[in-house]
């Protein structure tokens, strides 16, 4: 409810703190943010665009982000661009930047000083090339979580878990109780996601660095992988084997009611447990770093704006981009979503115990790596995933031979 009526003050206050336009001008804005959280979230992002005299007009397109991509990406290429498109932070505008199809917004950057801003310093060198910045970044999510039913572990009469190993141990009990340990949304990005928040809790920032931004043959053909890649394999068990779930809020939803256990998800999963009336520390629990050590990537969102020859229409795409970057649309914006602000400087006290681990976590540099789709292209990205997934669904796929394949295509990677 603190959150709720957070949003409501912010909202009448970000109606007065962004200058309004003479006329309304119209934005289309593709995203794929469908589910009840990410919904939420939207709302403040149009809310206040249109505070500001403008009109979101919004472009939703169902499905995950492999989903929506290729259709945004496609509608730019083929000449028929939106006014403002999400994509993650990250090198997915690459080719769309290089093709000069995207507004430049190193002017309005500047004058608002986004650099000295935003942190980490990474999402913003993310949005730059050739010293220009394209992209406005708008959160900072991250995958390295997992969310415990609270309600499930009292249902099966035990205490929760305070780790992935306490997790994995209490399976069993979980099961006798009738709950699915491991709730798991069958779609590749989100197996890949999994593998990565338990390459990190068990392996640990220092070697994640080593495989994913070093890509060191050593460390990613290393006998800690080896041990990585086997405890995946049995992480298989901790799924129902005739899981048909495959929307990633679908699976948040089987926490929610207490019909699984945990779920390793990003954490834009806690605007579901919000949507839901549910308190961290009450209902559910998170565990960032798999409960092991503290670590975050710094995953998430940003916005592009590509070029259309009509001056109304980039004034208003400056003015949304600026709105994006306010003080009060970020703190809106980010409590709604569940991720994290790019900016420093803003009040979270309302942020809620999930949260305020975050951005204890996001404090010390030293917890922070980049996110798998700032490292990797779109097309390693789509390999790794497509490894990952047939993986987790093929029980005779050996561990072994995944590890082999999954180094190569990191080793080969553009
Ligand atoms: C991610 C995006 C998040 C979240 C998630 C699930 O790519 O960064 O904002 O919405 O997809 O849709």
């Amino acid at each position: 409810m603190k959150i709720k009526n957070t949003l409501t003050a912010l909202a009448a206050a970000i109606s007065f703190s962004i200058a309004g336009s003479a006329t309304a001008t119209d934005i289309e804005v593709t995203h794929w943010w469908t589910s009840g959280g990410e919904a939420a979230a939207v709302k403040v992002f149009a809310e206040a665009f249109n505070a500001g005299g403008d009109n979101w007009v919004d472009g939703a397109i169902a499905g995950s982000g492999g989903v929506a991509r290729p259709i945004i990406i496609s509608r730019i290429l083929g000449g028929k661009p939106m006014g403002a498109t999400q994509l993650n932070h990250g090198r997915q505008a690459e080719e769309l930047v290089e093709e000069g199809l995207m507004l430049d917004l190193t002017e309005l950057a500047e004058k608002e000083g986004w650099k000295d801003l935003v942190r980490p310093s990474s999402l913003i060198e993310s949005c730059t090339l050739d010293g220009k910045i394209y992209c406005v970044p708008v959160n900072i999510h991250s995958f390295q979580w997992m969310w415990t039913s609270l309600d499930a572990y009292k249902k099966a009469g035990i205490d929760a878990p305070e780790t992935w190993h306490d997790f994995v141990a209490s399976a069993p009990k979980l099961r006798e109780a009738g709950i699915t340990p491991l709730a798991v949304g069958n779609q590749p990005w989100q197996t890949n996601g999994m593998f990565g928040v338990i390459q990190m809790g068990l392996g640990g920032i220092d070697l994640y660095r080593q495989t994913m931004v070093d890509r060191n043959s050593d460390a990613l053909r290393g006998e800690k992988m080896a041990e990585i890649w086997q405890a995946f394999s049995d992480a298989r068990e901790l799924d129902d084997p005739e899981n048909s779930i495959q929307n990633w809020n679908d699976a948040t939803n089987q926490v929610i009611t207490g019909k699984a256990g945990a779920q390793i998800m990003g954490d834009w999963a806690q605007g579901e447990f919000q949507v839901a009336g549910q308190t961290a520390g009450t209902e559910y629990d998170c565990l960032p770093g798999l409960g092991i050590a503290p670590a975050l990537d710094t995953g998430g969102d940003a916005f592009y704006f590509p070029v259309v020859d009509d001056e109304e229409v980039t004034a208003a795409q400056k003015r949304m981009a600026s709105m994006m970057m306010s003080k009060a649309v970020q703190v809106g914006f980010n409590l709604a979503k569940g991720s994290l602000p790019v900016r420093a400087d803003v009040d979270l006290s309302a942020a809620n115990g999930c949260m305020k681990k975050g951005l204890a976590i996001l404090d010390n540099p030293d917890n922070i790596v980049s996110a798998g789709v700032q490292l990797l292209s779109a097309d390693t990205t789509g390999q790794l995933e497509d490894l990952l997934v047939e993986f987790w669904n093929d029980p005779s796929m050996a561990a072994a031979d995944a590890h082999d394949a999954w180094a190569t295509i990191i080793e080969e990677a553009d």
